[in-house]
């Protein structure tokens, strides 16, 4: 045998078998298990894998690839290691933001498609995995009421990928000939202030400009305003400018604001009546967030039957008095590597009428080596050329394992988690609960020292008073020392993981200057939290104060 054969069989060994072989399979599974066991080892009380240390990435930078090969056990060992002082997403004193753990079978779904390498470019590469795309879009647009026999969805690279397609698909509408000949004029996006900032990438990575991106003015419930909204919308289109999009946040990153669509679309509508418009502009919904509030759609809400307490079932409700009303939005983004329980990255572009990915497709001569057979061609509009089939697969996996009810048992736990620790929150009152009208799982709040003892109306002060800026910017720096206080303690397994927003909102007066608030944050996403860990937030925030002194 020469030498390279020699090496050959050894490498061959490093792949799943391609024809049946039990024992290569067993190899497979056990390597799997020597992995699991090894991220097993790193699992103490703490909410992170084995020990969080900084990390000294320059150094890193500087590594060189092997000569030679290594052996698969010491490799995937190696590449473990690597989970190395992760937080663990599931760990009940984790409420660090939206990220979920996820559950068993989604990550099976992942592993499944990585193992058959299913490209769902079409269907030639995919075949069944692309029918999972197709069942996944399909269960999705029903949940949200679009329906079946319009609309369609495919999966993409995450909810800025979902806002990508999304304003790209109004676009299309407002000017039709820009696929070709570019974006020629102005054209203006809108959406809210507490918007994703994922919308700036998109205008500038299409060419409308950031400047083009209008963010309208929100209530204090952090939803945008429609007065401000139509105000704008009338501006642009009396000066001969065209509309590209109005993405609707349907729950916001931070404080879970919910837009109104309802009265989005009215506007929208009017708006097309009022200057006889040739096009009407596209409403985006960008769901990633709020989408599985759908679930309670037909929930049975007189009678409880999943015996949510009063606070939470009145919280789930007003959520999903604007959630139903997504099947108004011409397009909405749905993420399951957010409130789905899936891994990283399972996103979804739906949109209500098929017609309107029409433009979107290229022509079959300028993609001659692909989709001449097979009868599923994403490809052919898809932004992305290779397509991994792993997102569909743990979409499909979740709402094929947790169903309605499966999703209504998570989502109701996570809400009345957060209903419990504002419950407490409210009963100090040197804590203000910034986000007291938005009823999903985070908790926006702000802590205040000793001599302040009506912290709610302190606050008001720092949101209007330019008199209160001093203060307001001392208080900045004291929450975030309380913030670093309690992460500090959560990574050493005392207390719990929060996170914290540079700018909540800014302050309503611009003069002297405008002014950010900081807040802390406890998103709560694992199925595992519970009463004590929300005593653990209470006690270590008390503790943090204790310890902290204004500067
Ligand atoms: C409301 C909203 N939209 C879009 C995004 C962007 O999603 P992704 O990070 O998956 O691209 C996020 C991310 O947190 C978000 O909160």
């Amino acid at each position: 045998m020469k030498k390279y054969q020699t090496l050959l069989e050894k490498i061959r060994d490093y792949f799943p078998a391609p024809t049946s072989d039990k024992m290569h399979d067993a190899y497979f599974v056990s390597t799997i298990m020597h992995a699991l066991d090894q991220l097993d080892e790193m699992k103490g009380t703490a909410p992170v894998l084995g020990k969080h240390e900084n990390i000294d990435y320059s150094k890193s930078s500087k590594e060189k690839i092997p000569e030679n090969l290594s052996r698969v056990e010491d490799t995937v060992s190696r590449i473990v290691e690597y989970a190395c002082g992760l937080e663990i997403w599931g760990h009940p004193n984790t409420q660090t933001n939206v990220i979920p753990p996820a559950t068993i079978p989604s990550i099976v779904g992942k592993l499944i498609s990585s193992t058959c390498n299913a490209n769902i470019i079409w269907d030639e590469y995919s075949h069944r995995f692309a029918l999972a795309e197709v069942e996944a879009s399909g269960m999705l647009c029903d949940l949200i009421g679009y329906e079946l026999d319009k609309s369609c969805g495919v999966f993409t690279f995450g909810g800025t990928g979902t806002n990508l397609y999304g304003v790209y698909a109004g676009i299309m509408k407002a000017i039709p000939d820009a696929k070709k000949k570019g974006i020629r004029e102005d054209v203006r996006v809108f959406t809210s202030e507490c918007g994703h900032y994922s919308l700036m990438n998109v205008v500038s990575w299409l060419g409308i400009g950031i400047d083009n991106l209008i963010s309208i003015e929100t209530s204090r419930d952090n939803d945008m305003r429609i007065d401000r909204l139509e105000e704008e919308l009338e501006e642009t289109i009396s000066s001969g400018v065209k509309v590209g999009c109005v993405v609707a946040t349907m729950g916001t990153t931070d404080a879970f604001g919910i837009d109104d669509l309802k009265e989005i679309i009215k506007v929208r509508d009017k708006m097309v009546g009022e200057f006889d418009l040739d096009y009407v502009p596209h409403v985006h919904a960008d769901a990633v967030i709020g989408w599985v509030w759908s679930v309670f759609n037909d929930y049975d809400f007189s009678n409880n039957p999943l015996e949510f307490s009063k606070r939470t079932l009145r919280s789930i409700n007003d959520s999903r008095e604007k959630i139903k009303y997504l099947h108004l939005a011409d397009s909405t983004g749905v993420d399951f590597h957010k409130t789905g329980y899936g891994p990283y990255i399972s996103s979804a572009f739906l949109v209500k009428n098929r017609s309107d990915l029409e433009p979107l497709y290229r022509k079959q001569d300028d993609m001659p080596y692909l989709y001449q057979f097979g009868e599923y061609h994403p490809g052919m509009f898809t932004l992305e050329c290779s397509r991994a089939a792993d997102g569909p697969m743990a979409a499909l996996a979740n709402l094929r394992l947790l169903g309605r009810e499966g999703y209504r048992v998570i989502i109701g736990h996570v809400v009345e988690m957060a209903e419990i620790l504002r419950e407490r929150f409210e009963s100090f009152n040197f804590i203000h609960v910034l986000n007291d009208y938005n009823l999903g799982p985070v908790t926006l709040f702000r802590v205040y020292p000793e001599g302040i003892d009506d912290a709610t109306m302190f606050y008001s002060k720092e949101v209007s008073d330019p008199g209160f800026s001093e203060i307001l910017k001392k208080h900045n720096k004291y929450n975030r020392a309380i913030f670093e206080f309690t992460h500090k303690e959560a990574m050493l397994g005392r207390g719990v993981t929060l996170s914290l927003t540079e700018c909540y909102r800014k302050t309503t007066y611009s003069e002297p200057e405008e002014i950010p608030i900081l807040a802390i944050k406890s998103f709560i996403m694992s199925p595992f939290t519970d009463e004590n860990a929300i005593q653990a937030v209470a006690d270590k925030v008390l503790e943090a104060r204790e310890h902290t002194q204004m500067e």
